[in-house]
């Protein structure tokens, strides 16, 4: 981790919750607009793009704070199916997965601006290897917005498809299913 400020990684708690949206859309607003379009964004924003608040019940949602309390950063990962997407998306499975034949999911990295570029999105992800690798899975995936492609190469993580994900308006919303053998 690069910087001077102390923050402080921990895991996410229900009391948490009311303070995620207004991070996310910072967060989505402020670094995706080179790869999405305005109306991409309002589209996915609380749908595709948002918080699954089942990683919280978890205990595998990770929140960033600065000392003072402000939130840098949140981001997770899930034993369970559902692959992407918030609380709102259609077709949620929770079913658990199985640590020997499939991979744990990598879920819903949000950097807020002003933190961004400072190892904050890695440090969150090499917590969640460690946890799935804890938990006995060996290999990890996830749906990457385009803004993610770059962190996750960087951590070994290889595209393996593009999915066209269908908004309310008739659009989409590309990201690119990305796995990694830990
Ligand atoms: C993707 C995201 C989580 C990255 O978080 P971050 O804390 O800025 O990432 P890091 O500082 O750990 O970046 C590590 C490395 O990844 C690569 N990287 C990260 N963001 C990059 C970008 N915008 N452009 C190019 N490379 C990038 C770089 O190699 C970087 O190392 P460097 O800064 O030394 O060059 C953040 O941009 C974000 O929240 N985006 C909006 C929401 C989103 O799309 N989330 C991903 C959901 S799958």
């Amino acid at each position: 981790m690069e910087g001077d400020e102390e923050l402080i990684f921990r895991l996410a708690a229900p009391s948490d919750i009311p303070r995620f949206p207004l991070l996310i859309e910072v967060s989505v607003r402020g670094l995706s607009a080179a790869d999405y379009s305005a109306s991409q964004m309002d589209q996915a924003l609380g749908t595709w793009l948002g918080l699954d608040t089942r990683l919280i019940e978890d205990g595998t949602y990770f929140v960033v704070e600065t000392a003072e309390g402000q939130l840098a950063a949140c981001g997770g990962w899930s034993r369970r199916r559902t692959p992407y997407g918030s609380d709102h998306r259609p077709d949620r499975d929770d079913a658990l997965l199985d640590p020997k034949t499939e991979a744990a999911k990598i879920r819903a990295f949000f950097v807020h601006p002003e933190w961004a570029r400072r190892g904050i999105g890695s440090h969150i992800l090499e917590l969640c290897e460690q946890a799935a690798q804890a938990e006995g899975f060996t290999r990890l995936e996830m749906g990457a917005t385009l803004t993610g492609i770059p962190l996750y190469r960087r951590h070994g993580y290889v595209e393996q498809e593009r999915i066209e994900l269908p908004l309310a308006n008739g659009e989409t919303l590309p990201i690119v299913r990305m796995s990694k053998l830990l």
